[in-house]
């Protein structure tokens, strides 16, 4: 079992990864109905909290058929961060996470995300100012370090656990990589493997199947693993590692059934949380992802991102599913996306 204060997580968890625009409420609803054992918000900007902004705001949105769910801020100010974090608290999620590893420059450049990781000092004063403004457990979520000359993640981890956070989660590449080449996990093992190192340590990167997520578990001994990118469109991922870990046997993939099934209760959650407009609007980026690896899918996909009435769209679905019964999924239906290219993150 892994414990990050008084939540109580299995063997090996399974996180769900922060990921802006994508696990907001109704993603997180499939996620967790697959065996993600903790999910967190996308991250929330603690100057946006503080004005009041309603896009800050909406992402506080938590349920209770999701806990244990982290909510997670990021900002390079003191104060912003402590009220950040008080306005948080009043939500009363399991946990509260900072984000010390965004990459993108509207974010690392104004000095907070990853930006912070070019000043140690700095991120111990904002996570001490976190950790003494709430009642809740504080975690962290970072990279390596700045670049590749700089890559202090140890240093961090003591210096973070020694003001109170109380897990870390490591995303193996620099700031500089972005999202470049492979996740390196051989420093997230040694920081694992410091005997000064009480609180539990999470790896991310690159996990896109059972194998992966077993082998790199038992290779740096971290205590879970956190997945993004591959449970886009396949938050089945969670329990086919579940699955391997339990009996070292493949389940086999989804069915035409399950997946268009479960893409309909994410569109459904979808229109339940954001309303009937915006719902069906920012459901078109999650089709291509559901119906990936299906040969000549192209027609269907460009029906169900102009329709705008669900029955309509439900019925397209309805018609996928009896068009490709019995289809077979290849079984890397799971592909790593290259956000680096085309993706804010
Ligand atoms: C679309 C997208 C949005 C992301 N948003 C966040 C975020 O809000 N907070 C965060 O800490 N990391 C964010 N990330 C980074 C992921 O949490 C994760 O660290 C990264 O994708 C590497 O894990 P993976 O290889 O399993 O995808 C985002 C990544 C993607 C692809």
């Amino acid at each position: 079992m892994v414990k990050i204060g008084n939540i109580q997580l299995p063997a090996f968890p399974l996180l769900l990864a922060p990921m802006e625009d994508v696990s907001d409420p109704p993603f997180r609803a499939v996620c967790k109905d697959n065996g993600a054992d903790l999910m967190y918000t996308e991250f929330i900007s603690s100057e946006g909290l503080i004005r009041d902004a309603i896009k800050s705001r909406k992402k506080l949105d938590i349920f209770d058929y999701e806990r244990p769910v982290g909510i997670q801020i990021f900002g390079g100010d003191e104060e912003s961060l402590s009220l950040a974090a008080r306005i948080v608290d009043v939500t009363n999620p399991d946990l509260l996470d900072i984000n010390f590893g965004c990459p993108v420059k509207k974010v690392a450049l104004k000095g907070a995300g990853a930006g912070v990781l070019k000043d140690i000092d700095l991120m111990v004063r904002l996570t001490d100012a976190v950790v003494k403004s709430t009642r809740l457990p504080v975690t962290v979520k970072t990279r390596l370090g700045w670049d590749d000359n700089s890559r202090n993640i140890e240093e961090v981890a003591e210096r973070l656990q020694d003001v109170g956070i109380q897990a870390l989660a490591i995303h193996g590449r620099t700031r500089a990589q972005m999202y470049k080449g492979e996740a390196d996990w051989s420093l997230i093992g040694k920081v694992k493997n410091n005997p000064r190192i009480r609180i539990p340590i999470f790896g991310n990167g690159d996990i896109d199947s059972p194998e992966k997520a077993l082998t790199y578990g038992n290779r740096y001994g971290v205590d879970g693993v956190m997945i993004g990118r591959a449970a886009i469109g396949y938050p089945w991922i969670f329990r086919e590692i579940k699955h391997y870990i339990a009996t070292g046997e493949h389940l086999p993939p989804p069915t035409i059934e399950e997946r268009i099934e479960v893409c309909k209760k994410h569109l459904h959650r979808s229109l339940e949380w954001k309303g009937p407009i915006v719902g069906i609007f920012e459901m078109r980026r999650h089709y291509a992802n559901y119906l990936k690896g299906m040969p000549n899918i192209k027609e269907y996909r460009a029906r169900l991102v102009t329709l705008m009435a669900v029955e309509e769209i439900d019925a397209v679905l309805d018609e996928i599913v009896i068009h490709y019964s019995g289809f077979e999924f290849q079984k890397s239906a799971i592909e790593l996306i290259d956000y680096h290219q085309n993706c804010p993150l």
